[in-house]
């Protein structure tokens, strides 16, 4: 049986940043000092108010198509992971097939939250497994600070926007080795948006709200379990990682979860210095940067792990 492999990698991030002293200047009560201290976050880049999910999708999908080699055509799936969609309805995966100018494929976004990308990169995989597909775009694109409340300080400096993308192929070469997926939905309430539309208004809160600490103490514990579960369906150890790839939602928690698996963190990729908090497309943006400047090479075992509302969390073990 054929393995599924990354074969292109693309990012793209919106042209606007914004650091944390401009956060307090635009009247956010923070300072940088507290920001950097809890979170290692500088700066983060925002979507002009005209960017949807599938405008920064396309720009990630081109790079990530130029990079495989390939051209649009050739796609036969589309896994598009995001949060924040363009619209309720249809899916923003189909959105960016139509911006993409093609028809015919597969197309469906998942909803994992900050661990869209590694449900959506699992689920691909399973599809080029089983031989009906061969080809797959997929995507983590997400544009938070649309469902951000500028009034709660202990949510608004965390998130960003951005998008992320990767071609995974069909291989006789190795590609993904293990991937381990989870949800206890008991704990959905430490991180969610609780708000839906109903009848041409919006019903409950349309803004993350978050138990800080909850979430922190959850994230720690089953990013490190979900490590060692994946490592154990591939019958390898910790040592065998030369890049571990977790979300990036806060340095602190990249920093345990490092510790927990004996990883030195010269060995982990983060990005959440200044891409702040992108959730479903944290992994695959972080990916396409260490890959843009040679640090991830072809052939490196690679640990791919995020965590997010739902509660959701998983972990894809891969050889680039
Ligand atoms: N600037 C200044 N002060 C702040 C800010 C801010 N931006 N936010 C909160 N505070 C204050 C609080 O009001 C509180 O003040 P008080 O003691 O006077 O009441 C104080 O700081 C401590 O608040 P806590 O929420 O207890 O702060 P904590 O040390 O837990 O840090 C943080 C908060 C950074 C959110 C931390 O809990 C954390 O990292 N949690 C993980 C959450 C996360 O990463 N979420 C991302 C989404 S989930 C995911 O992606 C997995």
């Amino acid at each position: 049986m054929s393995y599924a492999r990354i074969t292109g990698t693309g990012s793209y991030l919106p042209p606007t940043a914004l650091t944390n002293d401009d956060l307090v200047a635009r009247g956010v009560d923070t300072s940088d000092e507290w920001i950097v201290e809890r979170t290692g976050i500088r700066s983060r880049h925002l979507a002009d108010a005209g960017q949807m999910a599938s405008d920064l999708a396309l720009e990630a999908s081109r790079k990530a198509m130029a990079a495989a080699g390939i051209s649009a055509g050739k796609i036969d799936l589309i896994v598009l992971a995001t949060s924040t969609p363009d619209y309720i309805f249809p899916s923003t995966a189909c959105l960016l097939q139509s911006k993409l100018g093609v028809s015919g494929a597969a197309a469906f976004d998942v909803q994992a939250v900050c661990s869209g990308f590694a449900y959506a990169l699992t689920v691909a995989e399973k599809f080029i497994r089983s031989g009906s597909h061969r080809c797959a775009l997929v995507v983590g694109a997400e544009v938070f600070s649309r469902i951000l409340d500028w009034n709660d300080r202990g949510t608004c400096v965390l998130f960003g926007d951005g998008a992320g993308a990767v071609v995974l192929e069909a291989s006789e070469e190795p590609g993904i080795l293990a991937s381990a997926l989870h949800a206890d939905g008991a704990h959905h309430a430490i991180l969610e948006v609780p708000g839906q539309v109903c009848g041409g208004k919006v019903v409950g809160q349309p803004f993350v709200k978050m138990d800080g600490p909850a979430v922190f103490k959850f994230a720690v514990r089953v990013l490190a379990e979900v490590a060692h579960e994946t490592l154990d369906l591939a019958g390898l150890d910790a040592t065998a990682i030369d890049w571990l790839i977790p979300h990036q939602a806060n340095i602190r928690i990249i920093q345990s979860t490092a510790r927990k698996l004996g990883l030195p963190m010269d060995k982990v990729v983060t990005t959440v210095e200044r891409h702040g908090n992108t959730s479903a497309a944290s992994i695959p943006l972080a990916l396409d940067a260490a890959v843009r400047e040679g640090r991830i090479k072809r052939g490196d075992t690679l640990m791919l792990e995020g965590v997010g509302g739902g509660f959701t969390w998983g972990a894809v073990l891969l050889k680039f």
